[in-house]
């Protein structure tokens, strides 16, 4: 077994090689995200939705229980308060951001991460070919994009290097991931769309580009997953799944148990309003769903493919009130998403613990 090293994404050093993806709605907010930082890995704290954080205590107004347009969707006062708790666990050790480049005022809220403290800011579902202009006043915060091919990266380093930045890491991310794929429906099962096989050419894109980080999500579970990749390359590894079954999580007790419960056969993948497939668990949501063409109302404005829910309608249910039901413990209406291998939670553990058994191989 190899020693597993720490890696530094620009200025920052991160001591462990795992990263914790972001994940929204409030399932990476300030307690798991500075829980991984504090036990020396990459905490990654979600920009998503952050109206939904202690109740909506943030949010001026809101319609039926939702936070209502987009300035209150993603409230830059929760995401402040989220970032001063995360600091009070984590101390000054790096924090990321991720922050979906599908969303409504993506430039305002790249700006309300870094205001409040952001170190790392992690954009994924889409190119953000502007992310070195809006982070130019920042010169320490390091920007890093999540790709799922060589092609992508190419277009993105291009761009950023002619506004003077590279990547601070790239994190390539597989079909096997939870939430939204960078994939299509057709390619998630293909052999070249795996994680194993775009790895190798983006690892080589990045030779172009500089030495910067290659860490590797999707459908990693443990240390012999770790160690495959990181014989085909990668530097770290970013989980997301794993990260829902400790105590620090923020999900809901109902999400955690949703995964427990889950079989291999309940997985699934489903479509998105936000023009993207995600893969869940199968739960009465997705088991119920149809088009849907005049009920859904659009209250949160929380991404522009949707276009005001034209697409929540096209797909039977609206994305940021579905997430914000899972986050909220809604188990008929909520929308759970899991990596292909949430099946294989079994308890509910620390974080220290994880983030101990994934360096060592000891449980
Ligand atoms: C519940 C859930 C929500 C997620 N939300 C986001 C998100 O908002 N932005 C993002 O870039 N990735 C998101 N992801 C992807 C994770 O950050 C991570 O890269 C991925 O889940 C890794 O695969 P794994 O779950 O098999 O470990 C989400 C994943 C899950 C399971």
């Amino acid at each position: 077994m190899r020693e597993l090293k720490g890696i530094k994404i620009g200025k920052h050093y991160i001591e462990k090689p795992i990263i914790q993806g972001g994940m929204g709605v409030g399932i990476s907010w300030d307690q798991l995200a500075g829980n991984v930082s504090k036990n020396g890995g990459l905490g990654t704290i979600s920009a998503i939705c952050t109206g939904y954080y202690q109740n909506m205590k943030f949010v001026k107004k809101e319609v039926d229980g939702r936070p209502l347009g987009t300035e209150n969707a993603y409230s830059r006062k929760a995401l402040f308060e989220i970032f001063k708790n995360a600091r009070q666990i984590c101390g000054d050790k790096p924090l990321a951001c991720n922050i979906l480049h599908a969303i409504n005022d993506y430039e305002r809220v790249v700006n309300d991460a870094l205001e409040a403290g952001a170190n790392i800011i992690v954009t994924g579902a889409g190119l953000p070919l502007e992310l070195p202009r809006l982070t130019e006043n920042y010169p320490d915060v390091e920007i890093v994009p999540i790709v799922s091919s060589a092609r992508a990266l190419k277009i993105i380093c291009k761009k950023w290097k002619a506004a003077g930045r590279t990547p601070g890491a790239v994190i390539v991310e597989g079909p096997k991931s939870g939430g939204h794929q960078g994939a299509k429906y057709n390619e998630l099962f293909a052999p070249e769309h795996q994680l194993e096989a775009i790895l190798p050419p983006i690892k080589e894109e990045r030779d172009k580009w500089g030495d910067f980080p290659i860490i590797a999500a999707g459908g990693i579970w443990d240390r012999e997953d770790i160690e495959k990749i990181m014989d085909l390359g990668a530097d770290a590894v970013q989980l997301g799944t794993r990260f829902i079954g400790t105590h620090e999580c923020d999900a809901s007790p109902v999400f955690k148990q949703v995964l427990l419960d889950s079989k291999e056969e309940d997985i699934v993948i489903v479509s998105s309003p936000v023009g993207y497939p995600g893969r869940a668990v199968k739960t009465n949501l997705i088991k119920t769903l149809e088009p849907d063409t005049k009920k859904i109302k659009c209250i949160s404005n929380c991404i522009f493919p949707c276009n005001r829910g034209e697409g929540a309608r096209r797909v039977g249910y609206c994305i940021a009130d579905s997430l914000g039901d899972a986050y909220l413990g809604r188990l008929q209406s909520g929308l759970f998403f899991s990596g292909a291998n949430g099946y294989k939670l079994k308890e509910i553990v620390h974080v220290k613990d994880l983030i101990d058994e994934l360096m060592t191989n000891e449980k």
